[in-house]
């Protein structure tokens, strides 16, 4: 079996922060210590250099059919931008487009099995409930993905009624399955935007002011009391207002078994980024909000709060009539010019994946808002714990897989859509300058990113099984 040593690295994780080595053999981490022997492996020394586990991402979305398009990454685009940004695992969310829920996650493993590049999960959107579905939920279990997305918006589309709610709750408790909810109010939305395009409302800012957050922060309540009462544990995706912050810490006090998650782009943007002649490049859901909301939420993070960051890839291209140029061919996809002059017809979603870690990094650890190990634990280790994918992801131990992730940080980028290797046509951290870059990393002990180049292929990528039975940390 191949064994390579990488040589006194500052080996940083969720707890620890130290100068050693780190032997691969095969695709599983052999041993940690400092001075290990040479003998019969090849040798990187990452003196000088950082040493983390590979990024877990808990919320992607690729190849996600949306209106009249479709999310510009596909499962190799995607995996591959992830690569580069330093993540190597994803977790994407299976439409319930199919009458089952076996035909719908067999519709997703065509798409995303051939085309992995790191290594992924499923989260099953629960967007039908009926005696029928409630019987099939079983098969989360068996297939190693024990997770369901809830939704109180999406009226007509994705959103179930309350009871709905509870009584997949009810069934989640007795499977053993994660609950995740996305928080707003479907009902408001539905009469605020009415009213909007009665009004002749029509520019993307409107897209934030249909969607309020007190919608978020009620039903994020409305979620936690749900769960309370059935007993099941939650999770709260995408978090994006200070009182959902509030309602977690509530719940959390109040010894319940609640995990809370959020983006980069509600830590860093809000409305007034809709309201630029590109703001449609920021329109997602739930919106970006307000620099009291933004404060919140970092302060969430630094308080334990909030215990995970996940991107919500979800991108769109910003002109898609125009084509770019990827992996040597043109491309266009149809993306945010689909709502010009009207926001609903805006597709809802923006590119992250490969952002998330550089950017954190710098605005985040850099800044001084949360410590270093901190970001090891909410951008990696945390949701391998929340997700059952612990220790096998987000851990640098023995028998860990060897899933390493080499930081210069000292390297300077102007970062941008150049730089980013996302399908799509821009990118939100534009001209954002960096300081600290992943520059090899390794899946399962084979490099897959050096220096800039891409030595990974479509297939590498394994889909993970994971255990039912919720950890709430
Ligand atoms: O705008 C977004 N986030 N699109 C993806 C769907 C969702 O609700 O996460
Ligand atoms: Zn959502
Ligand atoms: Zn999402």
């Amino acid at each position: 079996m191949k064994k390579i040593l990488i040589r006194n690295g500052n080996i940083l994780t969720a707890s620890e922060n130290f100068i050693g080595d780190i032997l691969i053999e095969g695709e599983k981490i052999k041993a940690i210590g400092s001075s290990l022997p040479e003998t019969d492996c090849e040798v990187i020394d990452a003196s000088g250099l950082t040493l983390m586990p590979g990024g877990v991402d808990p919320h992607t979305h690729f190849d996600l059919p949306m209106g009249k398009t479709v999310s510009s990454d596909d499962h190799y685009s995607g995996h591959k931008a992830a690569a580069f940004g330093g993540t190597t695992s994803v977790m994407d969310f299976v439409s319930f487009d199919r009458p089952t829920l076996e035909e719908s996650i067999t519709l997703w493993q065509e798409k995303a099995y051939p085309k992995a590049a790191v290594d992924f999960s499923f989260h099953m959107n629960l967007s039908k409930w009926n005696e029928e579905i409630k019987k099939e939920l079983s098969l989360l279990v068996k297939w190693g993905m024990p997770s369901i997305k809830v939704f109180t918006s999406y009226n007509g589309r994705l959103r179930l009624q309350d009871g709905e709610i509870f009584s997949a709750m009810q069934q989640a408790k007795e499977l053993g399955l994660l609950t995740l909810l996305h928080a707003e109010n479907g009902d408001v939305i539905e009469i605020l935007t009415r009213e909007a395009l009665d009004r002749g409302h029509l520019s993307p800012e409107w897209h934030a002011l249909t969607r309020p957050a007190w919608g978020a922060v009620e039903s994020t309540l409305r979620g936690i009391a749900l769960a309370a009462q059935s007993g099941a544990a939650l999770y709260i995706v995408h978090m994006n207002a200070a009182g959902e912050v509030d309602q977690l810490q509530y719940g959390r006090e109040n010894g319940l078994p609640i995990i809370g998650e959020t983006c980069p782009q509600y830590l860093f943007f809000t409305i007034d980024h809709l309201r630029r002649n590109d703001g449609a490049k920021w329109v997602c859901s739930p919106p970006i909000r307000s620099v009291e909301d933004n404060q919140r939420l970092w302060e969430g993070l630094a308080q334990g709060i909030i215990q995970t960051i996940a991107t919500d890839h979800c991108p769109f291209f910003y002109d898609g009539t125009k084509p770019i140029l990827y992996e040597g061919k043109e491309i266009a996809i149809p993306g945010k010019e689909l709502g010009k002059g009207d926001f609903t017809q805006i597709p809802n979603g923006l590119p992250g994946v490969g952002d998330r870690l550089p950017i954190l990094w710098n605005y985040g650890v850099r800044s001084g808002k949360i410590s270093p190990n901190q970001f090891v634990a909410l951008t990696s280790t945390n949701p391998a714990k929340v997700f059952g994918l612990y220790p096998q992801k987000g851990a640098l131990i023995p028998g860990a897989d060897a899933d390493i992730v080499i930081w210069d940080m000292e390297r300077r980028v102007d970062y941008g859509v150049q730089y980013a290797q996302h399908r799509t046509d821009y990118n939100l951290y534009e001209g954002w300058e960096l300081v600290g870059y992943p520059i090899k990393v390794f899946l399962r002990g084979k490099i897959i990113v050096d220096d800039g180049k891409w030595f990974g292929k479509a297939g590498d990528g394994k889909f993970i099984r994971r255990l039912a039975g919720v950890n709430v940390i």
